[in-house]
């Protein structure tokens, strides 16, 4: 908003020695984040990965302003988290949909345009357009509860991307897809964020998801919730110099791809073996000592 390049080349976010404390129900603490370090550079794409409750959806609530951290500081795109949001800066797509009900599907995806004040005119067509790309066009003047929970988390997927924002914050968006569908929404979104150089901030329970899509994959543990590793992804990257990365055919080819190579399984086993090494080991603040810790949890790729 302020016209220069300061913003522009700032972290997409920047976190700096983040808690994150809740009132727990029996009147002591809940430790949900502690002392996260994390810094999305520009156009890059970062997972969260880790087991139920280890602080993810509270990571990127705070990141969108959606809870206050108890210490440390949150920067995105150079601005207060709050400032970031007032200016609507980023795009977001979380487990629910969270679609207005009293507006149509297209009604529901022009809302951030809206915001932006983009013309009437263009929020049509660039709804349109979306809606066709996560493949609902038949669907733009339903509502929303006339749409399975898959095709609602479509809309709010095309809704997130409306204003091509420079910043996506996605918390399992794929999660109520079938696995064709998951697949698909996964190459449409590594083309589109290649397109526009949107970084993003992705939380997943599926270790290939995460490697396929990601840059770096960000590996969390419980109790406290805290970043215990990060691995390298495979995400691809086309090779056509400057402007647009990929064909629009080529990235599902691209990514299947990757899904096939070596260097894919290598970045899964290495998340996974953390991932383990996270369930097993407890951390210094643990304040339930109580609570057995070394009961081994499977792949760690269910819970929610
Ligand atoms: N609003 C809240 N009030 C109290 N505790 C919360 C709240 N939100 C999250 N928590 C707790 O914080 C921890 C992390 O939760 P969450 O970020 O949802 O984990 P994840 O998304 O990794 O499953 C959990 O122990 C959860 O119960
Ligand atoms: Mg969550």
């Amino acid at each position: 908003m302020t016209g220069t390049s300061r913003t522009d080349r700032a972290a997409a976010v920047e976190l700096v020695g983040v808690d994150k404390t809740f009132p727990a129900a029996g009147g002591g603490a809940v430790q949900a984040l502690t002392g996260v370090e994390l810094r999305l550079g520009p156009g890059e794409f970062v997972s969260l990965i880790g087991p139920s409750g280890c602080g993810k959806s509270t990571l990127l609530r705070v990141v969108a302003d959606l809870e206050q951290p108890t210490a440390g500081t949150v920067l995105v795109g150079g601005k207060s988290a709050r400032q970031a949001r007032l200016d609507q800066d980023y795009g977001i797509a979380f487990q629910q949909a969270g679609l207005l009900e009293w507006r149509t599907v297209a009604e529901n995806v022009e809302l951030p345009l809206h915001v932006h004040g983009v013309a009437k005119a263009e929020r049509r067509a660039r709804a349109a357009d979306l809606l066709a790309l996560v493949g609902l066009a038949d669907f733009a003047a339903h509502r929303p509860s006339q749409l399975s929970g898959g095709m609602q988390q479509r809309v709010a997927i095309a809704r997130s991307l409306a204003t091509r924002p420079k910043l996506l914050l996605m918390d399992e968006p794929f999660g109520a897809l079938d696995e064709m569908t998951r697949e698909r929404m996964q190459a449409e979104l590594l083309r589109i964020v290649d397109e526009t150089a949107a970084a993003v901030l992705f939380v997943t329970h599926s270790i290939p998801e995460a490697v396929v899509l990601s840059d770096r994959v960000v590996v969390m543990s419980p109790r406290p919730g805290r970043i215990t590793d990060v691995v390298d992804g495979r995400r691809p990257r086309g090779t056509a110099p400057g402007g647009e990365l990929f064909d629009p055919g080529d990235v599902v080819d691209a990514v299947d791809g990757v899904r096939e190579s070596a260097a894919f399984f290598e970045a899964v086993t290495e998340v996974r073996e953390s991932l383990r090494k996270g369930s097993t080991v407890s951390g210094p603040l643990t304040v339930d000592t109580a609570a057995p810790r070394t009961r081994p949890t499977s792949a760690s790729e269910e819970g929610s």
